[in-house]
């Protein structure tokens, strides 16, 4: 039996989080770093966005949109001679949104050394053929590291809506004017 064919007692359906599971490793080209010669930021941050829609789009088998990304924390320099290793997974899920995690491990070629470099959490909603957000399976952690995100889950999520509210009143205040109006 699949896992996708098992409801609890919500009657939701539950994936385990090791079915959104993606992985991808990127070599360092020139052409993807900045004037330190490290990776440039804004390409591991579209790296983490793919690999992360990946990750929710398995999870729900359903359209998704970024909803909104934490935050990248950019913990040590990329170089040339490293790999970059992105491991992408659902942690934890609301009714139609899902948090997804993505680990990045850099490898420096030369001696195997691995460091995490950067990680991030991202959130993502899905939409029905309406586009409208959808209710999504249930995640079911397995390891030390998927339970221990998942637990610790519905604090981040509750930091989103409050920042969420935030960003909205701020929104208020803006104008839509460009300099030349
Ligand atoms: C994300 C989006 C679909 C939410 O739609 P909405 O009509 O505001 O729907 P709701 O307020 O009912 O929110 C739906 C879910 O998204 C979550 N959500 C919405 N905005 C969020 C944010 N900024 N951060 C985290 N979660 C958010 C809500 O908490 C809710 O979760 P739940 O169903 O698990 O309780 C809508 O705001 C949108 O389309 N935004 C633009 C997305 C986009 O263009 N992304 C970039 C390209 S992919």
């Amino acid at each position: 039996m699949q896992a996708s064919d098992k409801k609890g007692q919500s009657g939701m359906e539950h994936r385990y989080a090791r079915e959104s599971k993606c992985y991808k490793t990127s070599r360092v080209f020139p052409t993807d770093v900045n004037n330190h010669n490290t990776l440039f930021g804004g390409k591991l941050m579209a790296y983490v966005d793919d690999i992360a829609s990946i990750a929710a789009s398995k999870h729900c088998r359903r359209s998704v949109v970024t909803a909104s990304t934490d935050s990248v924390d950019f913990l040590h320099p990329i170089r040339p001679s490293d790999s970059v290793c992105m491991e992408s997974y659902v942690t934890w899920t609301g009714n139609s949104s899902m948090e997804v995690f993505v680990k990045i491990i850099k490898e420096d070629l030369l001696n195997g050394e691995r460091t995490i470099a950067a990680t991030s959490f991202l959130t993502f909603v899905a939409l029905d053929e309406n586009r409208k957000p959808v209710a999504v399976p249930e995640v079911i952690p397995e390891t030390e590291e998927e339970i221990k995100l998942h637990e610790t889950a519905p604090h981040r999520a509750e930091m989103r809506r409050m920042r969420r509210q935030e960003s909205k009143k701020f929104a208020g205040y803006l104008t839509v004017k460009q300099p030349w109006d």
